[in-house]
């Protein structure tokens, strides 16, 4: 056998490498390696996970046997008093202990003794990393719902406050048709429900107990995993040590949910930014969530949403990085996976940031009545309303579109809307009209005339701010 090729001061074991994993090793890490492999001044984030992980599994080892009871009781209680330590901000985070995890463990083998030592018996980092990240994703999908509602709660305000106020609503960003601005307000609100829908789907399959499985395999010790999984809140442990230490798509899916809860609010911000530019002038945000220029002292910028839509393209990031890290993986544990948590982070932080301020902001919105109703009444808004007229007058559809359409042309060339033609002016393009078409041709009439489930008349308006009150209570 060749000698192993290491300096004799180094012998594999010795103070040459004080890793917990520094058996046999010969040499210290290198400096440049152990700041590229460091993980712990991003995954300290997970500190409570892996101590509700940790406490969880000596309990576990006890009842089977593998621990003592009191062995068991030293680690819980010192697990606790690491917690207290981290808590207040003195716990002491070593680069040179690698992870969350290793910190922690020597942590508790330098207060309690060896028994310290076994809290690892029967798991792996790989397990325990797994179990920590499920239970983050859990806790955020929480936090994030719970934003959601405020958040659809403010709306649900705004759109009771708007029922009858009238803006024009757009396609093609043209002025359309007029609608009720608490209608506008419900679409944003049900937007968001279903990505509330989409992140609690999501924790389902997040809510599963990958420890057990070690590093891979399973472990040869007789452990309770179903016991662990109550514990910790979880439904049940996972089915496949091998899939369970490997695959991140729990991550994948909460960041897909959170990045099209971001397209959404982005598209608000987009409205949002429109309409509170003065050549709009829907909306006034509250000067204390706007900011000014530097150099123009007429600005009021909204900073918010801008920035809310500009963030977006972050936690699609988060959620590329995230895909992209997991295509080229083969079964099972890859330390590649140790990339997973900033984009997870990053994608719960920047969301739960862009929900609050939305939620501090849209139930101070100013809505400019006048203005919206002005915009409405311009742009022939009511010109579908004479076609459907015509129609009730015994007129196929397809002709009453074109005589409305020819009035409509006619109009343009007069500067005026269809309301100021006269009734002369207007049977010129159909015999059929009578001075009853007047009251049609009003953004009032309009709005009123559009009374089925779903759509925008102040009374159907009315009648969905009801039944998203009781959904409220049943969320
Ligand atoms: N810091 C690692 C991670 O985040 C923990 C698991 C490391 N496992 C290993 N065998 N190196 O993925």
């Amino acid at each position: 056998m060749s000698k192993p090729d290491h300096p004799q001061s180094e012998q594999p074991g010795t103070k040459s490498n004080q890793k917990l994993w520094g058996g046999r090793f010969a040499e210290s890490t290198d400096q440049l390696v152990e700041a590229f492999t460091e993980s712990v001044s991003f995954d300290r984030r997970l500190w409570r996970q892996d101590i509700a992980g940790s406490q969880a599994h000596a309990r576990m080892l006890a009842r089977v046997g593998v621990l003592t009871d009191a062995e068991a009781q030293a680690i819980v209680g010192g697990l606790d008093a690491i917690h207290a330590e981290i808590a207040a901000g003195s716990f002491q985070w070593q680069q040179a202990l690698e992870d969350v995890h290793m910190n922690i463990e020597s942590a508790l083998t330098a207060r309690i003794g060896d028994a310290g030592k076994k809290l690892h018996t029967g798991r792996s980092r790989n397990d325990q990393v797994a179990t920590d990240l499920r239970l983050y994703t859990r806790d955020a999908i929480d936090e994030l719902a719970g934003l959601i509602e405020s958040l659809a709660a403010g709306l649900l305000d705004l759109a009771e406050r708007e029922a009858d106020s009238v803006m024009p609503g757009f396609t093609h960003l043209q002025i359309a048709q007029p609608v009720s601005f608490g209608h506008h307000m419900l679409a944003w609100r049900e937007m968001i429900l279903r990505d509330r829908g989409r992140l609690l789907d999501a924790r389902k399959r997040a809510n599963l107990l990958p420890l057990g499985s070690a590093a891979l395999a399973g472990t040869v010790y007789p452990i309770d995993r179903h016991y662990v999984a109550g514990q910790l809140g979880f439904d049940g442990p996972t089915e496949n040590s091998l899939d369970s230490v490997s695959d991140r798509d729990f991550a994948i899916e909460f960041c897909a949910a959170a990045s099209l809860l971001m397209v959404h609010l982005s598209r608000w911000s987009e409205e949002l930014i429109l309409w509170s530019s003065p050549m709009f002038g829907f909306v006034k945000l509250p000067d204390r969530f706007c900011t000014g220029s530097s150099i123009m002292p007429q600005k009021k910028n909204p900073d918010v949403p801008e920035l809310v839509r500009g963030k977006t393209g972050r936690v699609i990031g988060d959620l590329q990085a995230l895909l992209v890290l997991m295509k080229g993986q083969p079964l099972a544990y890859n330390r590649d996976n140790q990339e997973d948590k900033q984009p997870l982070f990053d994608a719960h932080d920047t969301v739960a940031a862009c929900l609050r301020v939305f939620g501090a902001m849209l139930p101070n919105l100013t809505v400019e009545r006048e203005t919206c109703r002005a915009a409405a009444s311009k742009g022939f808004s009511t010109a579908t309303d004479l076609a459907d007229y015509l129609v009730k007058k015994g007129l196929p559809f397809r002709d009453a579109h074109h005589a409305v359409g020819a009035a409509v042309g006619y109009a343009v060339t007069k500067a005026c809307d269809l309301a100021d033609l006269s009734l002369d002016e207007l049977r010129k393009f159909s015999a059929l009209v009578e001075q009853d078409v007047y009251e049609r041709l009003t953004l009032d009439g309009s709005l009123r005339a559009r009374n089925h489930y779903g759509a925008t008349s102040p009374e159907q308006v009315r009648a969905a701010i009801a039944r998203a009150k009781k959904q409220a209570e049943r969320l």
